[in-house]
């Protein structure tokens, strides 16, 4: 392809889609004050498109396993270009600490069995066998095996450096108005702010705080592979990190707020010590709060807007493991033939509010 594109927001979204654009043949240039600060920075980088699904949510495991089976050559190929070190673990498992917790693993372990994944369901031994960090009181597990994780810092780190092998310019400046910008095709990636960008997107903040932990001598190891579980009616999960882990995450929906609140990192901290009681002897090394961009109905928001302008937006919880799919997808929409796997994706899906008339009647 030949022609420009302007890719607003450098976090993992806007790098990917410029660095897959580039490599086709475009003339790249991202618009992001500051790279990779936002959500991309603060995620865990946990891959669980599986083990977070439920019953009724068909689309959002079907693109997100779509995504998943893209990370290992997409992960591949960008550690080959830039030596980055990318994947942190190889599987997750979520624990039951409580009887409604084990039913509602059964729960999600029957559905994705119909829908042909298959993933184990572990007694209280074999998790300890497994993970002896964890909590004696565990009563169940669930593995998934293909659910690795990935550092996400160091995934900027690769995005941006692969970008810039490919020949994308980056321009240090914020965008009030992307139909403004020189360029074919402007593609608006900016996280939560892409409601302001295009407003008619129904894409909210959702606040998350995440803590990174560092091993200290003397002290058990941490898990292995990522460890997810609900404690209290609050979804807990602990990613192994060089020598350490991320623990997240709380949810509030408090508009942009992005302080960390001493209630959210008592929260976390005891939450993920039911999971892993020797926690607590580890060191608190960051607290960080990020906003996840959550659309309505937990799809990204991935395709034309007008003739100009292109969205990559409303990742929501799962920003990370959708970075390959929606790369391929605006990609595939710039060149004219949009991606089969992303059509349950399309702005057009909430109607009048995200799209152009021209283009909804077109
Ligand atoms: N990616 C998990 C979260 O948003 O908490």
């Amino acid at each position: 392809m030949s022609g420009t594109v302007a890719v607003v927001g450098g976090g993992v979204i806007g790098l990917s889609i410029a660095w897959r654009a580039a490599q086709a043949g475009w003339t790249v240039t991202v618009y992001d004050p500051r790279v990779g600060s936002g959500a991309s920075w603060v995620a865990g980088g946990m891959l669980a498109p599986l083990s977070e699904g439920w019953p009724g949510e068909d689309a959002v495991l079907t693109v997100g396993a779509a995504s998943l089976d893209r990370w290992p050559d997409f992960g591949a190929e960008l550690e080959r270009a830039t030596g980055e070190t990318l994947f942190t673990s190889q599987s997750s498992m979520t624990v039951a600490l409580d009887g409604a917790d084990a039913a509602d693993l059964r729960t999600v372990a029957d559905w994705l069995d119909g829908r042909g994944y298959h993933l184990d369901l572990l007694t209280r031994p074999q998790v300890r066998a497994l993970e002896p960090a964890l909590a004696p009181t565990i009563r169940l597990g669930l593995l998934a095996e293909a659910e690795f994780a990935v550092d996400n810092r160091a995934l900027v780190r690769a995005l941006r450096s692969a970008g810039e092998a490919a020949g994308v310019r980056f321009v240090a400046e914020a965008v009030t108005d992307p139909d403004g910008l020189a360029a074919d095709r402007v593609v608006v990636a900016a996280g939560t702010a892409s409601a302001r960008l295009r407003p008619g997107l129904p894409v909210r903040p959702v606040k998350g705080e995440v803590l990174r932990l560092r091993h200290r001598p003397g002290v058990a190891p941490a898990p292995s592979r990522t460890i997810r579980a609900s404690v209290h009616g609050r979804p807990v999960y602990l990613v192994p990190r060089g020598n350490g882990l991320v623990v997240g995450a709380t949810q509030h929906e408090s508009g942009e707020d992005t302080a960390v609140t001493v209630a959210g990192v008592r929260d976390l901290i005891l939450d993920a010590q039911a999971l892993m009681p020797s926690l607590g002897e580890y060191e608190l090394h960051e607290t960080t709060a990020g906003l996840r961009p959550m659309s309505p109905d937990n799809l990204p928001i991935l395709g034309r807007v007008s003739e100009k302008i292109v969205v990559a937006a409303g990742h929501g919880r799962n920003g990370i493991l959708l970075t390959p799919l929606s790369a391929d997808a605006v990609v595939a929409e710039l060149s004219g033939s949009p991606l089969p796997e992303a059509e349950a994706c399309k702005p057009e899906r909430f109607g009048t509010a995200a799209t152009d008339t021209r283009m909804r009647m077109g």
